[in-house]
């Protein structure tokens, strides 16, 4: 079995690629599948780093290009290619700062990649990461589900909203098998801050822990879904493997999430911490990001995701405990 991960240079492209690995294969419809022959990593940049043993590993194919040059997604496909996880996006902060990149990645570089994977007409497995970006608005309600309406407020939100109305659509068409998994904010990412709105939400956890200041932009009352990478990581082979049948013909599904204020995860952190010397949290409301981050759902009732079998850890201090097993203490740089 032949598996490409768009942005797989990232932070869950290469976590997921990982995963994959260690697995071996993937249960589809609840059957082995044939051992993974290949992982291709396609990515416009390097990433800040590679995952011990990823990009040299014998089955891991590294290539670079822009999924918005349509030559190269169909180069992509040279050999056939039997599950997709699309993850390479222009995230929130930058979608926002840029309109026409975010339009060109993320939709046009979508509608090239599902087209190359039609072409192939092999009924593909596809995962799209789409997120809880995709609510928004003045209707929006105070806890988003499944089957809440999808009014994004920002541009980011809105091409997810689209990825996930595609994927829905192919899939009827029977152009390939397709499924999006709805993310929240995933915690915690190592290394820099991104240009992701919610970035600070894993640095709150990050520069305390490397013995650096944070600073908090939003107030520690603002509440947000938000998700440890294991369990996104988890939950997206998850919703790989279910049998189609199990989704139905909407196939966007919210990955289970804690609904947390800012304050609740400065504490968890201090929780899990012992007697690390943690950086210090400083409160200074940044405008832009406030905004941002309150015209995103505050709540997410993720009952169908947990129904469907979808991972969650037990705590956020787990969270951050798996995070300090997995940067800190582990091999994971
Ligand atoms: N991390 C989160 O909190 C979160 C929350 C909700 C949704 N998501 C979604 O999950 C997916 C993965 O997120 P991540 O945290 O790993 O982000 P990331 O920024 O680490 O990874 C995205 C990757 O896409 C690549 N990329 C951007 N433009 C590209 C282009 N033109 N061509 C090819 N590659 C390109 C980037 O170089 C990057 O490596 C994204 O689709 C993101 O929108 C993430």
């Amino acid at each position: 079995m032949n598996i490409l991960i768009t942005g797989g240079a990232g932070f869950v492209g290469q976590r997921l690629a990982m995963e994959c690995l260690q697995r071996g294969n993937l249960q589809l419809d609840g059957k082995p599948s044939p051992p993974i022959t290949k992982i291709l990593l396609a990515d416009n940049a390097e990433p800040p780093f590679w995952h011990d043993g990823l990009r040299e590993h014998p089955l891991v194919t590294s290539s670079f290009g822009d999924i918005s040059d349509e030559a190269y997604v169909k180069s992509l496909f040279a050999e056939e290619i039997h599950a997709v996880f699309h993850l390479a996006s222009i995230v929130s902060g930058h979608g926002e700062t840029d309109f026409d990149l975010a339009m060109r990645v993320n939709l046009d570089g979508t509608r090239y990649l599902f087209e190359a994977t039609r072409a192939q007409q092999n009924n593909a497995r596809v995962v799209f990461t789409s997120s809880v970006a995709a609510f928004g608005g003045d209707a929006m309600p105070d806890t988003v589900s499944d089957y809440s309406k999808q009014t994004p407020m920002t541009t980011y939100g809105m091409t997810k909203v689209i990825g996930e109305l595609l994927v829905n659509d192919y899939s009827r068409k029977g152009f390939f098998d397709g499924r999006s998994a709805r993310l929240p904010t995933v915690i915690v990412r190592p290394g820099k801050p991104n240009l992701a709105a919610s970035s600070f939400v894993s640095g709150l956890f990050r520069e305390p822990l490397n013995g650096e200041p944070c600073v908090i932009p939003v107030d520690p009352s603002q509440l947000m879904p938000v998700l440890g990478y294991r369990s996104i990581i988890n939950g997206i082979i998850k919703l790989a493997e279910l049998p189609a049948a199990d989704l139905g013909t909407d196939r966007g599904v919210g990955l289970p999430a804690f609904n947390a204020t800012v304050q609740e995860l400065m504490d968890a952190l201090k929780n899990v911490a012992g007697n690390r010397h943690l950086g210090e949290h400083i409160l200074k409301k940044d405008d832009t990001i406030a905004k941002i981050c309150a015209g995103w759902p505050q709540q997410a009732d993720t009952a169908r995701g947990i129904e469907l079998g979808l991972p969650i850890e037990d705590s956020i201090e787990d969270i951050v405990a798996n995070y300090i097993e997995d940067y800190l203490e582990g091999a994971s740089t």
